[in-house]
């Protein structure tokens, strides 16, 4: 199985003006094994970027590559590629077409939009296409193939799995052709709709996140998300698979956060919980390093699992009359590292200007004279700060209680949603369901919910676990 980057890049002596593609094509160590520099005539500039994929994909195809990972400076190529846009004009549809058809040839193919500098090599080999035109090759355009060296762009191989049509969006008006109807059609998942004893609407979907808010969930429609997505750090989940590379995987954070911000409310909060592990500390800072793209960070919340309090470190403080260790401590055999007891909540917002209930979620004055102090008038308690301790609950059996390997306590989702306010919260999302524990909490709050679940398994579990918060209480009758 061969995996490939492939950078691609078109240049343009003028809009439209004399055109050429440069290509850059990557085994897995990162080693150049093509390059291609090509004249192909007079386009225009988005033309010589779809014609300049073509030609990669072309090469990989010859290479018999199984994965691609396309690398484009084109924001507009690939987010048409990515279903975020659409495609409007006709001088592309064809090649539009004929590169999702292609696409879908390979095993796994991802779209990445990368920076011009990223792409640098591919795009001085475009402008040297260009200077070619003196002596000029002829052009693999998408209608042109070249019958001798593109066999495989005519009969691509079975699609096993391709990213592009699992992302299914209508995003061709005008034009359809038959080629990409699987694109052109909505979706179906399987679905469980739920109503909670207070009466809020719980949807459950058994599918991929992505797909599942672009064709399910209208703009601006969602006033909470609070999620925790994989963290790419091997965690054995029943179906996905949790290894991929880093590049990937935050290409994958990034598509899915672009949902999230056209779902998310002008006002709303984006709750991300995201850890890591002693040997890979920056999952977190590299997922903040995406996010930032899209979102304001409004707080940092530090979620602590256990802590050590002593006694002797406090000193003479009310309520503490031993040393305290509570919460769930994951013992590691290291001479290196210290446990790990804590994981982030970021907390993302539009603009940094969403105002929070803070006492919703408050903990009590210690010293009651600091009530009248901070003006607080009859209120008892404070702002809880951005450390909160959340133990998992207590487990018996693992199998059985904890069938998931990377779920969150219901208090994480519940004091999140109070924090942005359950007054004004119509409905939540939650596009990393696992067993259902956002929607526990909304059904306990009564709060609209949809999450996704991609997992057939999980996804039971989660039916299974809102369906039992959402039965009636039983009353007797005496
Ligand atoms: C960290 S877990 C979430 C656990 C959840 N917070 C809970 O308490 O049960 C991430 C989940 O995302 C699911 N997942 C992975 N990729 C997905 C996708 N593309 N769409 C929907 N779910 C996905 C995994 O199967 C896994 O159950």
């Amino acid at each position: 199985m061969l995996r490939v980057t492939i950078h691609t890049d078109g240049a343009c002596k003028g809009n439209p003006g004399d055109a050429g593609v440069g290509v850059v094509i990557k085994d897995e160590t990162g080693t150049i094994i093509r390059e291609i520099a090509e004249y192909i005539g007079k386009t225009t500039n988005n033309e010589a970027e779809y014609i300049a994929l073509l030609v990669g994909l072309r090469e990989a195809v010859l290479l018999e590559a199984s994965e691609v990972l396309v690398k484009t400076d084109s924001e507009l190529m690939a987010r048409q590629l990515n279903g975020q846009y659409q495609v409007k004009s006709p001088k592309l549809i064809n090649l539009y077409q004929e590169a999702v058809e292609v696409l879908r040839g390979f095993k796994k193919a991802r779209i990445l939009h990368v920076m011009r500098e990223e792409n640098s090599r591919a795009d001085a080999l475009a402008n040297e296409g260009v200077k070619k035109k003196n002596k000029p090759k002829p052009p693999a355009t998408a209608k042109e193939p070249k019958p001798a060296t593109t066999p495989k762009l005519i009969e691509p191989k079975p699609r096993e799995e391709a990213v592009i049509a699992e992302t299914p969006k209508p995003v061709v008006k005008e034009q359809v052709a038959p080629t990409v109807s699987v694109i052109t059609e909505t979706p179906t998942f399987p679905t469980a709709r739920l109503s909670s004893p207070a009466g809020s609407e719980l949807i459950l979907v058994n599918g991929d996140c992505i797909a599942g808010m672009r064709s399910l969930i209208d703009d601006g429609s969602i006033d909470v998300v609070v999620t925790s997505p994989p963290y790419n750090l091997g965690i054995s989940y029943s179906e996905y698979d949790d290894t991929s590379s880093r590049e990937e995987y935050l290409q994958w954070m990034d598509e899915w956060a672009i949902e999230v911000k056209r779902v998310l409310d002008a006002k709303g909060s984006f709750f991300l919980n995201v850890g890591s592990k002693p040997t890979d500390p920056y999952v977190p800072f590299d997922l903040l390093g995406v996010m930032r793209k899209h979102f304001a960070l409004q707080n940092t919340i530090y979620w602590v699992k256990s802590i050590a309090i002593l006694k002797s470190e406090v000193g003479d403080y009310p309520g503490i009359i031993s040393d305290v260790v509570v919460g769930h401590y994951k013992p590691i055999n290291s001479k290196r590292f210290v446990n790990d007891c804590a994981e982030f909540i970021f907390h993302f917002t539009h603009n940094n200007d969403v105002e929070l209930d803070r006492k919703a979620i408050g903990v009590p004055y210690q010293d009651k004279t600091n009530i009248k102090r901070w003006g607080s008038g009859e209120s008892a308690v404070h702002c809880r700060g951005n450390t909160w301790f959340i133990p998992y609950d207590t487990i018996n059996s693992s199998e059985k209680d904890r069938p998931h390997p990377a779920s969150f306590p219901i208090d994480l989702p519940r004091r999140c949603i109070r924090l942005h306010g359950k007054e004004k919260t119509g409905r939540v999302l939650d596009p990393f369901l696992g067993i259902g524990t956002s929607a526990l909490a909304c059904a306990e709050l009564g709060i609209d919910f949809m999450g996704f679940e991609m997992a057939e398994d999980y996804f039971a579990i989660s039916e299974d676990r809102v369906k039992t918060a959402c039965k009636p209480i039983p009353t007797l009758d005496l």
